[in-house]
């Protein structure tokens, strides 16, 4: 006997085709708890490579390897049933060739059970992302601020603040658009340039610290949640998590010492 699922997860066509339509809402999520919250609003989900930095706690996502991501990955498709999951594919796993990044690829999709990977760069990583598309792999760009290129581009920086440069990064998303990227996000990019890029291309643009005009905008869930002390200037943030959860750990440590925990309540 087969069991039929009754809800369906957003497909990366339904997500292409909001080009230019309702805005795409999506989050980071690196855990099921959290994911399964998130997917009640979310169109994707984004298992990113952040998570190295905001979970684990190292300086940069250089150092994330795939079975991490895996790892992660996993945790967040069981949490959901709605969203489209996307996954990172980090540093050092799809750079060398088309035919390693497929590999890589391949086993993030079939050991995560995700609909999709990310990876980053442009013009460069084109010819990539067209031999993924074409072999069964949708992949979203990522382009602007390339958080894994930080050490070439000198630090976290903003993205078109010299007009000059703006011709690149224009070219750059029209060539993973060409290449078959269903949509790209625009990180840390100056805001008009992030608009007139979104209005030259037809794929969806996400905007992280780039411009409302974009389809689409994503944050990381830890920052808007106000978890992170020290959040991106961009970013709005909507809850008191941090301080919520320094609340709650220091009334169990005084109820502890206290010997008022735990109760009768709380016993088996
Ligand atoms: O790794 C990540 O969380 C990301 C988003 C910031 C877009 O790439």
């Amino acid at each position: 006997m087969s069991v039929q699922k009754t809800v369906r997860r957003i497909t990366v066509p339904q997500i292409r085709n909001r080009k230019g339509g309702e805005p795409i809402v999506s989050l980071t999520s690196y855990h099921a708890h959290t994911a399964a919250i998130v997917d009640r609003y979310a169109d994707f989900i984004l298992v990113g490579d952040s998570l190295g930095m905001v979970m684990h706690g190292m300086d940069s996502t250089i150092g994330v390897p795939l079975d991490l991501m895996i790892m992660h990955g996993r945790a967040v498709v069981r949490g959901t049933e709605r969203a489209l999951i996307v996954v990172d594919l980090p540093f050092g796993t799809y750079e060398e060739s088309p035919q390693v990044a497929f590999r890589n690829a391949a086993q993030v999709m079939k050991e995560t059970g995700c609909g999709a990977v990310k990876l980053e760069g442009g013009a460069r990583m084109a010819e990539t992302i067209r031999f993924l598309v074409e072999r069964g792999i949708p992949v979203m760009a990522h382009i602007g601020l390339t958080p894994q290129s930080s050490h070439v581009m000198g630090g976290f920086k903003t993205q078109g603040r010299d007009e000059e440069t703006w011709p690149a990064h224009e070219a750059d998303a029209k060539a993973v658009a060409e290449a078959g990227a269903f949509a790209v996000v625009l990180e840390g990019m100056v805001e008009p340039l992030a608009a007139k890029i979104s209005k030259q291309i037809d794929i969806p643009t996400i905007g992280i610290g780039a411009s409302a005009d974009c389809d689409g905008q994503i944050l990381v869930l830890e920052d808007m949640l106000g978890l992170n002390p020290t959040p991106p200037k961009f970013v709005k943030v909507y809850g008191d998590l941090g301080d919520g959860i320094e609340r709650a750990v220091r009334t169990y440590a005084e109820e502890v010492k206290a010997r008022s925990f735990p109760d009768e309540k709380n016993t088996y």
